[in-house]
């Protein structure tokens, strides 16, 4: 039977993470070594699961021992057994979470708002992180800005490490998607060598870190609007030593050069249709790929965004030649994030 091995300090983040990719075996016990714990598999992980498991100092090993569970560790048994609430909101505690790097984020129930301190203190010290987030109104504004107020510690600037690419940030006031972790491993392999690709909506590196960290493009310009995004992700092209690829710019991307991209990324949500025209004009005149993401109701999902796309092209004489769509996460009852694969 197989197993992921990992030290037993990331032991719950590995086990959260094994959770997510829906391999988890609950079956059997999570057992504990001197300084590891194995945690059983009930599949061969994906490539890019791999990857993730091995950031964490992790391997994939047969089992050397089969422990049926009639127990497993749960971080909840020992966050109820430190809680110190009546039993009648004991209920609403958050049962998920976010690691941003050693920050938490969490959402609370309105009937336990009273206790969030209490709440972020235990967690923080059961899950170990130095600070805890309250997520109190989802993500904001044009520059795409969460809404978050701390509950416990004070520091909210964190390195989040993923797919081997170290992301810093200051989590009380920038966002990172943990649903769109598939879509920066995916970015992490989609360029050809020296190609010129244009980030048009760069944040602290989202996309620009991992095509420029794992494939070999000659160029990426990545356009930033946001002056705290575009600080971090200044710092972050040093921090993961890309600085001979990627050319960050604070501006807004309506600006951004034309008629030089083999590619272009526009990871923004909401109002990205708006920018198909001037994406279609980054790119070089004889064509590229665009990959344009938007948030549509699933009901419109087959029309809406690829009739964005063909308008946009027409009006600027392109020739779609091929879309791949697909859905990146749900973004909200009904609404999906999917991103195009544009051919142009
Ligand atoms: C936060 S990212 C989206 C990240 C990514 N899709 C994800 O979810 O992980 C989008 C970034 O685009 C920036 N932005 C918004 N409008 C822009 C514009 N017109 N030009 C350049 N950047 C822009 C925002 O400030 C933000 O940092």
């Amino acid at each position: 039977m197989l197993a992921v091995s990992v030290p037993k300090a990331v032991g719950e983040r590995a086990r959260l993470l094994i959770t997510r990719f829906g391999a988890l075996d609950k079956y059997h016990r999570i057992i504990a070594r001197e300084d590891e714990i194995e945690i059983p598999i009930l599949r061969e992980l994906a490539d890019h699961e791999i990857i993730l498991i091995k950031e964490m100092g992790g391997t994939i090993r047969q089992l050397s021992e089969e422990i049926d569970r009639d127990t497993f560790y749960d971080p909840m048994k020992d966050i109820l057994a430190n809680l110190d609430m009546p039993d009648d909101h004991i209920g609403k505690i958050p049962q998920r979470w976010e690691f941003m790097g050693n920050v938490l984020v969490i959402k609370l129930d309105d009937s336990i708002v009273k206790y969030g301190k209490h709440i972020a203190q235990v967690y923080a010290r059961i899950l170990n992180v130095k600070t805890v987030l309250w997520d109190t109104g989802g993500i904001t504004g044009e520059f795409r800005e969460p809404v978050h107020e701390i509950l416990f510690g004070q520091d909210t600037v964190t390195t989040h490490l993923e797919n081997g690419i170290r992301y810093n940030f200051d989590a009380a006031r920038l966002m990172f998607s943990s649903g769109n972790v598939d879509e920066r491993i995916r970015m992490a392999s989609m360029c050809e060598d020296d190609e010129t690709v244009v980030d048009m909506f760069a944040g602290i590196g989202y996309f620009t870190l991992p095509m420029a960290f794992h494939t070999s493009p000659s160029r990426v310009l990545a356009y930033e609007k946001n002056p705290l995004s575009f600080e971090y992700l200044v710092k972050n092209v040093e921090l993961n030593g890309v600085g001979d690829v990627v050319e960050p710019y604070l501006s807004d991307c309506q600006l951004a050069e034309e008629g030089i991209a083999d590619r272009v990324v526009m990871g923004y949500v909401g109002t990205t249709h708006e920018f198909l025209t001037k994406a279609m004009r980054i790119l070089k005149p004889e064509g590229g790929i665009i990959h344009y993401h938007e948030t549509c109701p699933n009901a419109l999902a087959d029309k809406r965004p690829r009739a964005r796309v063909m308008e946009a092209a027409s009006a600027e004489g392109r020739m779609v030649k091929n879309i791949q769509q697909r859905l990146i996460k749900s973004y909200s009852p009904g609404v999906g994030h999917l991103v195009l694969d544009i051919e142009i």
